[in-house]
């Protein structure tokens, strides 16, 4: 049997829930998020959201402003807000979806936000080592430093004075030194020179030959379908689109819909 579904706190908001369900036992995807729903107080916002990710794999979640990609990807980190009150997040046969964050998080899910969260008055290598106060630890200092050298270099400077992309940087290196299975990216080419989002690009490959699993939101849609190898599509907190990153950048009529590319 699967353990009860989410929090009294969200039973209390007198939703529908499924009961019981044991999605695992049926679900081959590494990563799967079935029929989320969530909101912000009464706002209505991740709508039924289902997709699966298998283990290695790039996923971009994509959409126009506000089709609630960001909120999706707190919602699969158990944030606070928006509140989860029905569905299923399963990660490598482990339930989420009735977990904390923090426990989201000791069980292999890292969030990187859009404004990267570099905490002010600590250099590079002490936002690192902060990040590697709760175990279970993942790669080494010496491990990012050879993924990311313009880090080792700066890694005496104090972290909120990088540039955007070192701070982009240390934000995924600051994910990789805990021991995560997927990385949630929102927006991480937000405000980055082309020759910037090539290096990260390059190291998000990287970051994919070691075996994690990433999901990438972002604005700059074709880069990110480049990068990915399946797509989903939101629209008003639903899922209108799942299937190959190729077939995206090939269907105009598709990205001219949901996309406006
Ligand atoms: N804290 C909040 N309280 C209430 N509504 C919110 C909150 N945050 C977002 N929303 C609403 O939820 C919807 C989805 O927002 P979300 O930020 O998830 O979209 P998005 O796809 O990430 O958009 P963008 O591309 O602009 O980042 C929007 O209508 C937004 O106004
Ligand atoms: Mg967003």
């Amino acid at each position: 049997m699967a353990d009860t579904l989410l929090t009294e706190g969200s039973a209390a908001k007198g939703k529908d829930f499924s009961k019981n369900r044991n999605h695992a036992a049926t679900a081959p995807a590494y990563f799967s998020v079935w029929d989320l729903h969530a909101y912000y107080g009464e706002s209505y916002i991740v709508q039924g959201v289902s997709f699966n990710v298998h283990e290695g794999e790039i996923l971009a979640l994509l959409g126009r402003n506000g089709a609630g990609k960001t909120s999706t990807l707190r919602a699969i980190a158990r944030m606070d807000e928006p509140m989860v009150t029905h569905g299923e997040i399963w990660l490598d046969h482990q339930h989420l979806h009735d977990r904390k964050s923090y426990e989201a998080a000791q069980l292999g899910m890292a969030l990187v936000p859009e404004d990267r969260c570099i905490i002010q008055g600590l250099t590079v290598e002490e936002n690192l080592q902060l990040a590697q106060i709760v175990e279970p630890v993942g790669w080494s200092l010496e491990r990012v430093y050879e993924l990311f050298p313009r880090l080792k270099e700066r890694r005496k400077q104090e972290g909120t004075t990088l540039s955007g992309g070192e701070q982009q940087m240390l934000a995924i290196a600051r994910a990789l030194v805990r021991d995560i299975k997927v990385l949630l990216l929102d927006e991480p080419y937000e405000g980055l020179a082309p020759v910037i989002v090539d290096e990260i690009e390059k190291t998000l490959n990287i970051i994919k030959e070691q075996g994690i699993t990433t999901v990438i939101v972002e604005q700059n849609a074709v880069r990110a379908l480049q990068l990915a190898d399946r797509a989903v599509i939101l629209d008003t907190g639903s899922v209108v689109y799942d299937g190959t990153a190729n077939e995206v950048l090939e269907n105009e009529a598709l990205r001219n819909e949901y996309l406006a590319i």
